[in-house]
């Protein structure tokens, strides 16, 4: 690892903003996850991002704005989705919408489509380095593709240290699972394409019910292959045991010795920003096995399960 990992204070988001604007890549922290951000203006900076990250280029970027203005120089947002954007913006949620012909945003972030998905991400320091630069940012999750998010600005580094600037480091992710994605359908209906740190409910109390991305006529989510956010280790999901070789990744009170907990307290929130942390650490200590409690599927456990069972699949 080679990136100079620095304390996400005002030089340093200064010198973020310059590499960003020489085309080159800095991890920034948001409040769900770490990002690789690049200037999604620049072509070259985009394609660097996916060859960092060894992303199959079909899968698009989420480009980050400061807000509904911004987002509006570059995308049509429905009815449906200015109500969402004027609910959560700056927040954890990624619209879908239907591009503008105006936009700069590189073709290749959009990997051809005529959409783009555009977050507000809440993060201060995100927000300044947005503002410092003065163009939409592209930045998925700071892993290389199909491994854990980054929660920690070390994760980042260790990763991709060697393809970025400079790693701004700004502490945990606050929240810990990435933004919730919805698109707007043909008719209008709001669809989550990926369940996030905003719970389906919290999005179904401003819009009313969210379309399943399965079955319907809903735009494609390139991104929902099913192996990703892997561990080394395989994963057991739904484990009330432990056996010979496996690490355990507790919910709530647990007899286990040796567990990780997401949360004693079976807080879904806290189970959130563990989750990534957490699977790295059972990762790191070489059990072939991790085994994870049953998570209920309410609220931010859609999400978390989500996750889990992409880490479980057969890879
Ligand atoms: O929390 C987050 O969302 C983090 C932080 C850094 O903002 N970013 C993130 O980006 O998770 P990424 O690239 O790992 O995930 C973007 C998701 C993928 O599932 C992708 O397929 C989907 O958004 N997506 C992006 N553009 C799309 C489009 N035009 N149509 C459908 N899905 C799209
Ligand atoms: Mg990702």
């Amino acid at each position: 690892m080679t990136a100079v990992v620095v304390s996400a204070n005002a030089d340093a988001i200064d010198r973020a903003a310059a590499a960003l604007l020489h085309g080159e890549l800095v991890v920034m922290p948001t409040e769900t996850v770490y990002g690789l951000a690049g200037d999604a203006t620049n072509p070259r900076a985009v394609a660097r991002i996916y060859a960092a990250k060894g992303r199959p280029q079909f899968n698009p970027l989420i480009s980050h704005v400061c807000g509904l203005d911004d987002a509006l120089k570059h995308a049509v947002l429905s009815p449906v989705a200015m109500r969402l954007a004027e609910a959560f913006w700056p927040g954890a949620l990624t619209l879908v919408a239907q591009r503008r012909t105006e936009s700069p945003i590189a073709e290749l972030a959009c990997a051809g489509l005529s959409s783009v998905a555009l977050r507000a991400p809440a993060h201060p320091v995100a927000q300044a380095l947005l503002a410092a630069v003065g163009r939409p940012l592209a930045a998925p999750s700071a892993n290389r593709s199909g491994r854990l998010s980054p929660t920690h600005a070390r994760h980042a580094a260790e990763d991709l240290g060697d393809d970025v600037a400079l790693v701004l480091d700004a502490g945990p992710c606050a929240m810990g699972v990435e933004s919730s994605v919805v698109a707007v359908d043909e008719a209008g209906r709001p669809v989550l394409l990926r369940p996030g740190a905003i719970s389906r409910e919290a999005l179904e109390a401003v819009v009313g019910p969210l379309a399943d991305p399965r079955g319907v006529d809903a735009p494609a989510s390139p991104g929902m292959l099913t192996s990703h956010y892997a561990p080394r280790a395989s994963v057991r999901l739904n484990a009330v045991d432990v056996r010979p070789g496996e690490a355990y990744l507790a919910f709530g009170p647990t007899p286990f010795a040796h567990a990780l907990n997401l949360s004693p307290s079976r807080d879904l929130t806290e189970a959130a920003a563990n989750l990534f942390a957490h699977l790295r650490a059972l990762d790191a200590t070489g059990a072939a096995c991790i085994a994870v409690a049953p998570i209920p599927e309410t609220g931010l456990g859609e999400a978390i399960n989500d996750r889990l069972s992409r880490a479980a699949a057969a890879r």
